[in-house]
C-alpha cells in the first residue's frame, strides 16, 4: 500500500505512543523516511523503532517531554547531529483530557491540556523552524473530529484542539514565505486496541455484543466502518510529503465520512 513518498526524508514524530503515533512512524518509514521518535517513555520508542528497523528502516529515539524547552532543544540537536536535516515534523502528543462538563472542570486541567497540545506543538515548531526552512519542509498537527462537534464533556479537549487549529493556520501564514507548509489531520474514531477495549466495556454495560457497538457507531459514517490507525497515518504521510506541495493551512478529516467539513 505504501509508496516511497518520503524517500531520503527525515521525519520527526513527537508524542509516539502505542496508537496513532506508532502507526505514523511505521507508515512514514514504509514510505522511505528516516524517523526520529520522541516521547517521554524510552522503552515505547525503542519498541516502535525495533519494528521499523526489522523492516529495514532507519530510526533515532530521543526521550523528550515537549513541554520542556531544554528537552526539545536536545531533540533538535540529536536529530541534526544524526541525520543533518529535517523534512517534516508531526505533532501527535496526547494525554487523556478532563471529561467533565466545562462548568465543573478544574482550570489546571484545562491549562495542562493547552500546555501540551497547543504550546507543546508551538515549542516543537519554533525549535524546528530553521531546519524546516532549509528543506522547505512540512509540519503536520494531529487534531481531532472534536473540531466538528460540541458534545457535552469534550469541552476541555475541544478548547485545546480548536486553539491548536487556530495556531496551525496562523503558522501556515507566517512560515509560508520560508517555504514551510503547516497542515492538520483530524481523525474521529480510530479502530485501535484502545477503542476495541472500550467497545467491549460498552457492550457489557448494555448487554449487547462488541460487534453491535461497532456497527451502531460505524453506521453514522458514509463508509459504514471505522478507520484503522494506518489509514489515518497515510493521510499524515501525504501531508508530510512533496505530493502535497501546494497544500498549506488546511485540515484533512479522516473519518470514513462521519462529518463533512
Ligand atoms: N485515539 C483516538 O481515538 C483519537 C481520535 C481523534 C484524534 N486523536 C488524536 O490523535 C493523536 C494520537 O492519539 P493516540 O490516542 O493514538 O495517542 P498515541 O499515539 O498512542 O500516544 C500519544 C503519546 O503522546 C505522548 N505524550 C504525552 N505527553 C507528552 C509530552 N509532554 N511530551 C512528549 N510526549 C508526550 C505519550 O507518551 P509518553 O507518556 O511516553 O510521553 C503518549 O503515549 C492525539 O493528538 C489525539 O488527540 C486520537
Amino acid at each position: 500500500m505504501s509508496t516511497a513518498l518520503l524517500t531520503d526524508k527525515v521525519v520527526v514524530v513527537s508524542g509516539v505512543g502505542p496508537g496513532l503515533g506508532r502507526s505514523i512512524c511505521t507508515e512514514a518509514a514504509a514510505a522511505g523516511a528516516k524517523v526520529v521518535l520522541a516521547a517521554r517513555t524510552e522503552s515505547r520508542l525503542k519498541e516502535v523503532a525495533a519494528e521499523i528497523e526489522a523492516a529495514g528502516g532507519e530510526t533515532l529515539c530521543v526521550p523528550a517531554d515537549i513541554t520542556d524547552d531544554e528537552a526539545v532543544a536536545n531533540l533538535v540537536r540529536r536529530t541534526l547531529d544524526t541525520f543533518g536535516r529535517v523534512d517534516a515534523l508531526v505533532n501527535n502528543a496526547f494525554a487523556v483530557p478532563s471529561m467533565k462538563p466545562l462548568a465543573r472542570t478544574d482550570f489546571q486541567q484545562i491549562r495542562d491540556s493547552i500546555d501540551l497540545t497547543v504550546l507543546g506543538g508551538l515549542r516543537m515548531t519554533q525549535a524546528f523552524t530553521e531546519p524546516l526552512a532549509e528543506s522547505k519542509g512540512a509540519v503536520v498537527m494531529i487534531n481531532s473530529a472534536v473540531l466538528r462537534h460540541s458534545e457535552p464533556r469534550y469541552g476541555s479537549y475541544k478548547m485545546a484542539k480548536s486553539a491548536l487549529l487556530a495556531m496551525s493556520q496562523t503558522l501556515a501564514s507566517e512560515l509560508g514565505k520560508q517555504g514551510i507548509r503547516v497542515n492538520s489531520v483530524a481523525p474521529g474514531y480510530i479502530w485501535s486496541d484502545q477503542l476495541k477495549w472500550y467497545f467491549g466495556e460498552v457492550a457489557k454495560k448494555y448487554g449487547i455484543t462488541a460487534e453491535q457497538v461497532y456497527q451502531q457507531t460505524a453506521d453514522r459514517s458514509d463508509l459504514k466502518r471505522l478507520p484503522e490507525p494506518d489509514e489515518i497515518a497515510r493521510a499524515v504521510v501525504f501531508l508530510a510529503s512533496d505530493w502535497s506541495s501546494a497544500i498549506t493551512g488546511q485540515t484533512l478529516d479522516v473519518n470514513c465520512g462521519e462529518y463533512h467539513a
